[in-house]
């Protein structure tokens, strides 16, 4: 028997914590365990307790005023002999169920106030800010744990994959400059040279040019992605993509590689799943829009059956369009080269909207989950592009002088993609919004609830960034 320990005391019999799923393995033995009180049954003079840890559920059973004042979500730790059930308490629902632990000491190490919602059950029915400002909470939820774990299952395979594969993972700046990906920036004060300003990444677009200029050939990121735009159920002012990009690849090499990546994702990860059509199938924007009017068609024959993948490629986009107010943008990526055969209409500016890009998509079940496109690698195209969209030719060098001058120093023609991993996991899970399956995910007006971001700051950094707060006046 372990002694009985004082208050204040963990327990430290020299037992060792097991966590709840090994209980099972330590049969007529003391053992350890720690967790979060998930429920408490009084059945008479026996009480049960439900102890979950991160690995799952065990019962603990006390006989004695012990465990009388525990209450659920408190944090306690308890030594106890595990024992079987008897056969009929057996749960077969619970990877413990054949057993249970005689409490011998136990010991709160944290009390818990009642919870401001219950985390039994999906939570779908729970309003959806209070889920977010106890976000912590929201996360003891056995969905939201498992939607975690996927996404690390799904990083974890998509690392093991490229890394294989000979792809090197790089890390790039979040303080930066900007990008454009057709969003607003964030930008972020700098104190050091005051007036100036960051942009935090819309993707790391550039760094990945100059990482295949640098000569490494294969480079991929879990990168975090961070655009101005107003939040929906598939886009979130911070999202985090699958960023790759490869040297000496045409646009069939990236399409196939990425084609891989998923089909051998799903397969190993989602068996359950099935794709389709593979090779996926290739569309042209044209016969997208003439067929389904929709750039990011839904193939899906069964439209009943959750686990039918309809993957498809969106290809031949219009490099330009005109904006709202009559002048020339690009429909995806400025950095994209065009089709070989429109280079020249291209360098000459003419013909502007019929030239197509190198752009490919991919979507999934009617959603864009990613692209990307062989870029531009010759300064005076990728200067052509930018005059095309009206910039002149000081904002260019402004803007992209260090891209124009790094390509003066032999540039590999490169090529990439991008993926949504939130979209792509939400539509794993079955979740209708990327918000489940991101574990701090922001509101629709772009506010992180829980840590009341954004704040206002004090009047000494304002003074130290020299930035002055212009008051909306009250009307
Ligand atoms: P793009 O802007 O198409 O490409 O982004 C790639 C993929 O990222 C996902 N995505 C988002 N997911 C959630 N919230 C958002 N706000 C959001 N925005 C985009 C989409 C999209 O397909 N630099 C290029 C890639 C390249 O050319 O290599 C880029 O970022 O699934």
């Amino acid at each position: 028997m372990a002694k009985t320990i004082k208050k204040g005391e963990r327990i430290s019999n020299g037992v060792e914590r097991v966590i709840n799923s090994d209980t099972i393995k330590y049969l007529g033995k003391q053992v350890k365990v720690s967790g979060w009180v998930d429920s408490v049954r009084s059945h008479g003079k026996i009480i049960f307790i439900d102890l979950r840890d991160m690995s799952g559920i065990v019962q603990l059973v006390n006989t004695s005023d012990i465990a009388k004042e525990i209450r659920p979500e408190w944090v306690i730790e308890a030594v106890g002999k595990v024992s079987k059930r008897p056969p009929n308490m057996v749960n077969p629902k619970i990877e413990t169920g054949k057993i249970e632990i005689s409490i011998e000491n136990l010991k709160v190490l944290s009390k818990a106030k009642t919870l401001p919602f219950s985390i039994n059950g999906g939570g779908y029915e729970i309003n959806e800010e209070k889920r977010m400002k106890y976000r912590y909470l929201d996360l003891r939820r056995k969905r939201m744990k498992r939607n975690m774990i996927e996404r690390q299952r799904v990083i974890q395979f998509i690392r093991d994959f490229l890394q294989k594969d000979s792809f090197i993972e790089i890390e790039t700046p979040i303080l930066t400059k900007s990008t454009p990906e057709g969003a607003r920036d964030f930008v972020v004060p700098s104190r050091m040279q005051p007036g100036k300003f960051y942009a935090l990444p819309q993707s790391p677009q550039q760094y990945k040019q100059l990482l295949q200029i640098a000569g490494f050939e294969r480079y991929f990121q879990i990168a975090h992605c961070l655009r101005d735009e107003d939040p929906r159920g598939d886009r979130q002012p911070e999202h985090t993509q699958l960023d790759l990009e490869m040297s000496f690849v045409e646009q069939k090499d990236v399409m196939r590689l990425t084609e891989d990546l998923f089909i051998n994702l799903v397969k190993k990860l989602y068996p359950e799943k099935k794709i389709q059509e593979i090779p996926f199938p290739r569309l042209t924007y044209e016969k997208a829009m003439k067929k389904y009017n929709t750039d990011r068609p839904d193939l899906c024959k069964n439209k009943n059956n959750p686990d039918l993948l309809a993957f498809c490629w969106v290809i031949d986009f219009p490099f330009f369009e005109k904006d709202d107010k009559n002048k020339w943008t690009f429909t995806h990526n400025p950095f994209s080269a065009p089709k070989p055969e429109f280079m020249n209409s291209l360098l000459k500016k003419k013909n502007i909207k019929n030239i197509l890009t190198t752009q490919y998509d991919i979507v999934l079940n009617g959603s864009e989950i990613g692209g990307g496109s062989i870029r531009n690698h010759e300064s005076k195209a990728l200067e052509a592009v930018f005059e095309i969209i009206g910039y002149k030719k000081k904002d260019i060098k402004d803007k992209f002088g260090h891209m124009l001058t790094a390509f003066q120093y032999g540039v590999p023609p490169h090529g990439g993609i991008a993926c949504g991993l939130d979209r792509f996991l939400a539509m794993m899970l079955g979740e209708k919004s990327i918000r489940e399956v991101i574990a701090f995910p922001k509101t629709g007006d772009s506010r992180d609830l829980m840590m009341d971001a954004p704040s206002e700051i004090s009047e000494e950094q304002l003074k130290e960034l020299k930035i002055k707060v212009i008051k909306k006046s009250k009307k």
